[in-house]
This record gives structure tokens, C-alpha cells and sequence, in this order.
């Protein structure tokens, strides 16, 4: 098989992904991409609530993937394959789009992937360009907060986590704290614009320990104690937010430094809705120049969760001959 065609599904969190791919020759071309954001859904509670995610995928997957499917130009029969995100992610979300996705292999023979939504992340810079292997990918969103090395497909070396909230989270919870709207993180880096990053003494938690492990925690609560203690002017909430990104900016460079030193690549990947984030950009490329690497950051819609890297990663494992026979009969794996 020289080019392979897969269809990538995407429900493991609040985001309705299908998306065309195509890999030719190592190289990937993105033949169509719909995603529907559940945001709208979620904002009322300051987060993802999983029953309103389970069911905003089971009223929606089947239109967005018809919808890819369609732009694409392509008919079912035309694919080498259909691959869905098959954990870790919220149950409801993830049978869903699994259901999805066995239904139309079982109906058009082809092939079903199962495909683990980490190794999505971790192959995400692919998409864009040619990024080889190996690298160092810092992966920080609303729900993962880890350093991954990638040597290759399916070689993958988790070198540190956090061991509390992610960095995303954390962000998400500091907005929710000063009814910023969610989801966080924009909001914060939008109010820190106007901030001085050096007003309030905030904690760089594990940052005296070995290791590559993070924590968020506790800078949430120091953050609540400053606001239950104090009436917050505007420009006091604006200090508060860039104190705290730059808190994080810190503790993510500072790890990433460490990570960086004993790593023998030339290339640092940012990826995660985090990724967003200019302050923590800059602090990371500023690392990646130290260690004479380059950072990269895949473009905002493929850091965050796509269906296009759900497609890469089916299309390597079935190029790979890494898809097994009974694949149909693979169960969701919710902390897979
Ligand atoms: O990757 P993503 O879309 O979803 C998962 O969590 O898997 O990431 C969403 C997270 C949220 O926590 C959001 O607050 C954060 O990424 N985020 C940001 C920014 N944009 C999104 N955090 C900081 N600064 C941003 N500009
Ligand atoms: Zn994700």
C-alpha cells in the first residue's frame, strides 16, 4: 500500500472531530477536517461536565463525520481504513465515537484503529511538517500535563507528570475562581496583558525536586487565599493572572530545561490547548535556544484536540502493519 486514506474520529473530550488524512510516502495530507466544540455546552459550570459531553457527541458525531466525509470527495468504499480515539478520555465521548467508527468498518469491511488520543498528541507535529523522530514533546492541556519522549511510532517514553491538576486545569480553575469565563486559560492570558507579573508571591511547587514531575495544585489554592482575603480591584485580578501564568510559564520552562539537558535530540514540541499560550511560548523557546534545539508548536488547531492526528496515528499503525485482526472487538479504555 503506498498512499493509505483513513478516517479519523475524535471524542474523547469536548471537541466533535472526523477528519480525511492521507500519508503518502511518510508524508501526511489532510483531506478534510470538521470539528465541533461543545464550549458553548460547558461554560454555564466552568468545565467539562461528562454527561452533557456524552451526549453532545451522540446528537452530533454522526452529521460531522458524514460532513468530513463528504468534503473529502471521497466515498466510504475509497478508505484503507477508519480510526477512532478509543481512550483515555470521558467513557461517554469516547464510546461514542468508537461506536461510530465500528459501525461504518463493519459496514464497509474496512479496517477498524483503535487509537490511543496521547499518541495522537505525540504525533500531532507530523502533521505539519516534517518533524522526525526523535523529540522531546511537552504535552499540556485541560487534562494532561506531561514530558513524552518520542523516539518512533509506538515509542513513546513518559519522563515526568504532573502529580496533582494539569497546567490547563489549573488556569480553568484560577478563571473559575474570579468568574472569568471558561474556558480559562484565554481569559487569564487575556487579563494578564494588563498585569505585573511580579505582584503577588505565588509558589513554584516540586521545583527543588529531581525529576520531571510537576504540580499545580497548590498554586490554585494560594491564589484562592489572595481572593477570598482581599476585594480585587480590576488592576489587582490583572496582577493576579500574570503572576500566576507566569508562575506556570516557570515551572513548565524550569522542567523543560531539565528534560532538555538529558536529552540527546535538537527538538523541544509544544502540544496541548496550553500551547496557546504566547508567555509560555516564549519562556519554552527561550529554553530550546539555550540547548541549541528548535522549539516547535504545531498551528492551535492541531495542539488541541483534532481528529487529524487521531487519522496520522491510525494511518502509521495500519502502514506499520500494527492494526490487529479482531480489532473490532477492542473495548474503550477510559485511563488506557
Ligand atoms: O488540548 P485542549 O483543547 O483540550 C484538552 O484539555 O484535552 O486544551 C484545553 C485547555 C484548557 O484548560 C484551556 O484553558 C487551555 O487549554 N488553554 C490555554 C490557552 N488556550 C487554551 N491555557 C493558557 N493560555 C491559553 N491561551
Ligand atoms: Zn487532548
Amino acid at each position: 500500500m503506498s498512499a493509505i486514506t483513513i478516517l479519523g474520529i475524535e471524542t474523547s473530550c469536548d471537541e466533535t472531530a472526523a477528519a480525511v488524512l492521507r500519508l503518502e510516502d511518510g508524508r501526511a495530507a489532510i483531506l478534510s477536517e470538521t470539528v465541533r466544540s461543545q464550549v458553548e455546552e460547558h461554560a454555564p459550570y466552568g468545565g467539562v461536565v461528562p454527561e452533557i459531553a456524552a451526549r453532545a457527541h451522540a446528537d452530533i458525531a454522526d452529521r460531522v463525520v458524514e460532513v468530513a466525509l463528504k468534503e473529502s470527495g471521497l466515498a466510504l468504499s475509497e478508505l484503507d481504513g477508519i480510526a477512532a480515539t478509543s481512550g483515555p478520555g470521558l467513557i461517554g465521548g469516547v464510546m461514542v465515537g468508537m461506536m461510530t467508527g465500528k459501525a461504518m468498518a463493519l459496514a464497509s469491511g474496512k479496517p477498524f484503529i483503535p487509537v490511543n488520543h496521547l499518541e495522537g498528541h505525540a504525533l500531532s507535529p507530523r502533521l505539519a511538517e516534517d518533524c522526525a523522530f526523535p523529540y522531546m514533546l511537552l504535552l499540556v492541556s485541560g487534562g494532561h500535563c506531561q514530558f513524552i519522549r518520542v523516539d518512533g511510532l509506538g515509542a513513546y517514553q513518559r519522563l515526568g507528570t504532573t502529580i496533582d491538576d494539569a497546567a490547563g486545569e489549573a488556569f480553568d480553575k484560577l478563571a473559575k475562581l474570579l468568574n472569568l469565563g471558561f474556558p480559562g486559560g484565554p481569559a487569564v492570558e487575556r487579563a494578564a496583558t494588563s498585569g505585573d507579573e511580579t505582584r503577588y508571591p505565588l509558589p513554584r511547587p516540586l521545583m527543588d525536586r529531581d525529576g520531571l514531575d510537576m504540580s499545580f495544585a497548590g498554586l490554585k489554592t494560594a491564589a484562592a487565599r489572595i481572593i477570598e482575603a482581599e476585594d480585587l480591584s480590576d488592576q489587582d485580578v490583572a496582577d493576579l493572572c500574570a503572576s500566576y501564568q507566569r508562575a506556570i510559564a516557570d515551572c513548565l520552562s524550569a522542567r523543560a530545561d531539565r528534560a532538555m539537558e538529558r536529552f540527546d535530540g535538537d527538538r523541544l514540541v509544544v502540544a496541548g490547548g496550553v500551547a496557546a499560550n504566547q508567555t509560555i511560548r516564549a519562556a519554552l523557546d527561550a529554553v530550546a535556544a539555550r540547548h541549541g534545539a528548535s522549539l516547535i508548536a504545531p498551528p492551535l488547531k492541531h495542539c488541541t484536540d483534532n481528529a487529524a492526528m487521531i487519522a496520522l496515528a491510525g494511518a502509521e499503525r495500519l502502514a506499520a502493519g500494527l492494526v490487529a485482526e479482531d480489532s473490532l472487538a477492542f473495548t474503550a479504555r477510559p485511563r488506557w
